[in-house]
């Protein structure tokens, strides 16, 4: 009955269930027949909602504090400094975990030059779906190298002057998305502005910085089908 009264179950009739003849339409058969047909479709779109588009990272700085940034010129430019950052990766898929495939490494650098490195994530761990990772990152020294040059000591004593320093984080790494087969380059800047606050002076409110993200995944873009 309900394949005869509605056109477009008929026509689904006729291309999924031909063996039937035309007077068995009206049948039950005919109705679970065209009812699977359309669950098949749903969950199709589900799982490929599920899996085929890819959602990338949400990485923020929601907290920071400098305690120290001073500069050595001789031998070589070097900062003694220290500083903590919370930093945090949110993984947006809902269904999707995420595997390094590289390990997660922030850099963190001044005028454009790195003076430390840190690891966040080992080759091989993985990002559950969902899910929001912490990172409470604690670094300091007390002559980390950096290739400042002329320029860029001055542009460290005028930000000294200001008593506030121009610090990017840049995240590095590379994923890969649960059911897919392309690898994805992981990066995020975040250009930090800290206030120095040495110990024992008022500590700094800080206010979260989100990231820039730059993801590009590797081969023919993330389009491939996944295996279900
Ligand atoms: C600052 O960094 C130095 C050198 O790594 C370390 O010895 C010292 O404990 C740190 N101070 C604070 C307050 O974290
Ligand atoms: C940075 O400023 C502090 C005081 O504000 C001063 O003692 C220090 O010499 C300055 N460093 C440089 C490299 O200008």
């Amino acid at each position: 009955m309900c394949c005869s009264e509605c056109g477009c179950y008929d026509a689904f009739c006729d291309r999924c269930c031909p063996c039937v003849s035309s007077g068995a339409r009206d049948t039950i058969l005919c109705c679970a027949c065209c009812l699977a047909v359309l669950a098949g479709v749903v969950l199709l779109l589900v799982l490929l909602l599920a899996y085929c588009f890819i959602r990338h990272a949400e990485v923020a700085v929601v907290d920071a504090s400098l305690t120290r940034l001073a500069l050595a010129t001789s031998p070589a430019t070097a900062f003694a400094y220290n500083l903590s950052l919370t930093l945090t990766v949110r993984n947006r898929n809902w269904a999707m975990s995420v595997r390094n495939t590289q390990p997660l490494e922030a850099d963190y650098s001044f005028d454009g030059q790195r003076f430390e490195r840190v690891r966040l994530a080992d080759e091989g761990s993985t990002h559950p779906a969902g899910k929001t990772q912490v990172h409470h990152l604690v670094s300091g020294s007390d002559g980390a190298y950096v290739a400042l040059g002329n320029a860029g000591v001055a542009e460290f004593k005028g930000e000294n002057k200001t008593g506030v320093f121009q610090v990017e984080v840049a995240l590095s790494g590379e994923v890969r998305y649960q059911a897919h087969f392309t690898k994805c380059k992981f990066q995020a800047k975040c250009p930090l502005k800290l206030q120095l606050a040495p110990p024992g002076t008022p500590a700094v409110v800080f206010e979260k910085v989100k990231c820039k993200l730059a993801p590009a995944c590797r081969g023919r873009g993330s389009e491939i089908l996944p295996h279900f």
